[in-house]
């Protein structure tokens, strides 16, 4: 399975397995209604890689904006998360049928581990999602918010292959460190909080950028991760927010805007909750 680029045309469509470079965030995207509104809007607009997790608790809203929209589900790149509480082995297998059953679907295109913290055990977990790789019921193991060393260990832990590394990037926190990890171990990269949870539009070296071109910042900063071959899942609510982010995909930075954006030295990570791994202390 590789990454595929996706250009505004319809026939970019992927086939099953491949992950679409741009997806739709939904975390705190919690009133239903809304919720399933933004996934059936995206899915029509073309978006095919729609992203939630058990801590969520919106993947029945997803599931029902799946339903909903005009898109066969095979076409959808669907991913969820395991809640750290939920890690263990018997645990893992359990909830993820609750997951399908909320999100309405008979399998699941990526499956993360959430975060490497409470009930999360190397062996444990990963033999679990091993197991559920095994039989098909997910396409494919993701693991999140991991740091080199969990990475070492997970590798070790199973045969079957790590597919994906979800962690914060963005211009403001730019992970030159896990980019070289996941291409050095053939792991993609997905960023969340793709825009910095909107500080990238304050910083003056993307509004430079975005005015050159006529786009907005965060077209620049969606357009820089893809440039650096990492997926991309903004979250957004309304219908002019998904279709910023969706035109970012025609927008083509050029070395001179990559040198600036890369030159940028302010580090402003977003989320650090108490479980977070040591080493962001
Ligand atoms: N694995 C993890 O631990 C983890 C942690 C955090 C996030 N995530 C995932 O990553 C997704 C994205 O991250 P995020 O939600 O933290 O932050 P984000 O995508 O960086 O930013 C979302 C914010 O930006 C606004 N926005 C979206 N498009 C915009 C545009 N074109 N112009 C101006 N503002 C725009 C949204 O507003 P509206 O809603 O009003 O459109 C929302 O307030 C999450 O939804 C979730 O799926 C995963």
């Amino acid at each position: 399975m590789s990454c595929m680029s996706q250009k505004l045309s319809p026939e970019s469509v992927p086939s099953a397995g491949e992950m679409p470079m741009l997806g739709l965030g939904t975390w705190q995207n919690d009133d239903h209604d809304q919720c399933a509104d933004s996934v059936q809007t995206a899915l029509e607009m073309g978006y095919r890689h729609i992203d939630t997790a058990q801590m969520y608790r919106n993947e029945d809203a997803v599931g029902d904006g799946i339903a909903a929209a005009n898109v066969d589900r095979e076409e959808v790149f669907l991913a969820t998360k395991i809640v750290p509480s939920k890690l263990s082995y018997d645990n893992v297998i359990a909830s993820t049928r609750d997951s399908l059953d909320r999100l309405g679907v008979d399998y699941l295109d990526l499956l993360y581990v959430h975060w490497p913290a409470n009930e999360y055990d190397p062996e444990e977990t990963l033999s679990a999602f091993e197991q559920l790789y095994n039989e098909n019921t997910i396409r494919s193991i993701g693991v999140s918010n991991f740091e080199p060393e969990h990475l070492d260990r997970a590798l070790d832990a199973i045969d079957a292959p790590i597919f994906a590394n979800q962690v914060e990037m963005h211009p403001l926190l730019p992970q030159e460190e896990l980019r070289e990890y996941a291409k050095d171990n053939d792991i993609e990269l997905v960023a969340y909080s793709p825009l910095a949870r909107g500080k990238v539009l304050n910083e003056p070296t993307i509004g430079d950028i975005a005015e050159k071109h006529g786009v907005s910042g965060a077209q620049v900063s969606l357009a820089w991760l893809r440039e650096k071959g990492v997926a991309a899942i903004p979250k957004a609510t309304g219908e002019d927010h998904l279709r910023d982010n969706w035109e970012s995909l025609a927008l083509e930075l050029d070395d001179e805007d990559i040198r600036k954006i890369d030159r940028i030295d302010t580090v402003d990570r977003q989320i650090h909750p108490d479980f977070a791994p040591n080493a962001w202390d």
